[in-house]
């Protein structure tokens, strides 16, 4: 038998003699606050938790098992150094009414974030509290509000939408109550200059834009708009969630923007989707520095303080400071990616993007409408498969999960009928790109009952998803 070498007696002899009870019953707890019954949850072995917890991730899609080409989402791959170091305890422990003499590291990271995003962006000043990107954008609104009521403006009420834009952007500046003005696109799909110019008026707090839009479209005509939009003394607000397609190339900053939020949990690889957690910084150009969120990062010497004296300030946004392990994450994607990364980002994001939607565009079932040329993500119709078999863009999307793949955006952004919004990322290899081009030709091509039948092959089969909307059952019942 084995023995250690210090001691004569056998190993096994030194282990208790009964089985070691993993949940031993409490007997500091005084009697009268011990249960009386046991509770009423399952009793189960670990192995058996475990083959339950890990089949129920099997039943789950993420980008760890494929490409997931949600577009206005960027759902890239993240890498997982960035996980890595945001779990450091040094992150994790750190309490946030700690004296910051005591967390200078951490606040030495988020000061040097908002210096590169600056860099990135062109902007003057970040706030990194805001916690997801309609949340910036909130808080861009409530600045665009600040502005105009410090300038005396109160009767700038409206805020003007293109008919492209994500539906957070028309939510918020509905939240911080301004009327929403939406514009029809131009047959380009951009902004149509001059409905703007008849929309724009001495009522007009901002335009809300994104660049490129959401049909992944550059507004070529942004210099122009800027200044029609100051002329007629209002702001201009970017939406960053698209900020992928022009990373190291463009800055919103140079293009006239006022005011930005970027998607941290997007552009700078954070895993987005199932409702966070995100951050949306905001960025503004000097004037308006003034009114962004409590407490702001500033370096005094060596030190880095939290410097709440900004009698202008909106107030704060979200408690603390923000979802700090999202920027942490996003500060190590940055060292990571380099200056010349970033560029790629864009450079590869786009290359993607148009290498897929000409092999589509041939096909003859998807068509692509609006210019050619498209940035970091297209958007397809399924128009004429409808016509020549029936099949709509929801079966399509069906249908990809029978082929094991993540379904694009659908129906959105609204101006294209059954419309399939593909966003590949720059992270997917040309196979991945090959494969899901060869499923959504290959769905083209099928028997149309199958596609829409579809899902086949998935645990849950397709669900009527109006009758769930109207019967929502949000708590488990066990039946
Ligand atoms: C163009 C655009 N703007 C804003 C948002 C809102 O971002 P979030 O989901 O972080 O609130 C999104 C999200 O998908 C988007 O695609």
């Amino acid at each position: 038998m084995y023995r250690f070498a210090s001691f004569d007696e056998p190993i096994l002899n030194r282990l208790p003699q009964k089985r070691v009870e993993v949940n031993p019953e409490i007997e500091w707890v005084p009697e009268k606050l011990r249960r009386k019954t046991p509770p009423n949850i399952p009793n189960l072995e670990e192995q058996q938790v475990v083959r339950h917890f890990f089949r129920l991730s099997q039943m789950n899609y993420g980008i760890e098992n494929g490409m997931y080409p949600l577009g206005s989402c960027t759902m890239k791959y993240n890498p997982k150094i960035c996980e890595d170091i945001a779990n450091w305890r040094a992150f994790t422990d750190i309490h946030p009414y700690q004296n910051e003499s005591t967390v200078q590291g951490t606040l030495q990271i988020l000061y040097e974030l908002e210096q590169m995003l600056k860099e990135i962006t062109g902007m003057h000043a970040f706030s990194l509290q805001p916690a997801a990107g309609a949340h910036g954008e909130f808080l861009g609104m409530l600045i665009v509000r600040a502005y105009h009521e410090s300038m005396g403006n109160e009767e700038r009420r409206e805020v003007i939408v293109p008919d492209t834009a994500h539906g957070t952007n028309p939510a918020s500046a509905r939240m911080v109550g301004f009327d929403v003005i939406e514009i029809p696109s131009n047959s380009e799909g951009t902004v149509d200059l001059k409905v703007l110019e008849k929309t724009l008026s001495d009522k007009t707090a901002a335009l809300m834009l994104t660049n490129p839009n959401t049909l992944g479209i550059f507004e070529s005509d942004i210099l122009e708009i800027a200044d029609m939009v100051h002329d007629a003394g209002a702001l201009l607000y970017y939406d960053g969630a698209n900020l992928n397609a022009i990373l190291g190339k463009a800055r919103p900053g140079d293009m006239g923007f006022d005011i930005v939020h970027l998607n941290l949990h997007k552009t700078f690889s954070t895993p987005h989707g199932g409702g966070g957690p995100g951050a949306g910084p905001v960025g503004v150009k000097e004037s308006l520095s003034k009114f962004l969120p409590v407490p702001r990062i500033k370096k005094e010497g060596n030190r880095y303080v939290l410097d709440y004296n900004y009698p202008h300030s909106v107030g704060k946004v979200r408690d603390f400071y923000g979802n700090i392990e999202v920027c942490i994450k996003a500060y190590v994607y940055l060292l990571l990616m380099g200056r010349n990364g970033l560029k790629e980002v864009a450079e590869i994001s786009v290359l993607n993007s148009n290498y897929m939607k000409e092999k589509l565009k041939k096909s003859g079932f998807y068509h692509l409408p609006y210019r050619d040329l498209r940035k970091h993500e297209f958007v397809v119709s399924c128009e004429p498969l409808r016509e020549k078999k029936g099949v709509r863009a929801i079966d399509v999307a069906k249908r990809l999960l029978d082929y094991g793949l993540h379904p694009p955006t659908i129906y959105f952004p609204l101006i294209v009928k059954e419309a399939l919004m593909i966003e590949p990322t720059e992270t997917e290899t040309k196979e991945d790109l090959d494969r899901y081009v060869e499923a959504l030709l290959s769905i083209a091509n099928e028997d149309p009952e199958i596609v829409k039948e579809a899902p086949s092959k998935t645990p849950n089969r397709r669900i009527d998803e109006a009758f769930a909307a109207k019967n929502l059952v949000l708590t488990w019942k066990d039946i």
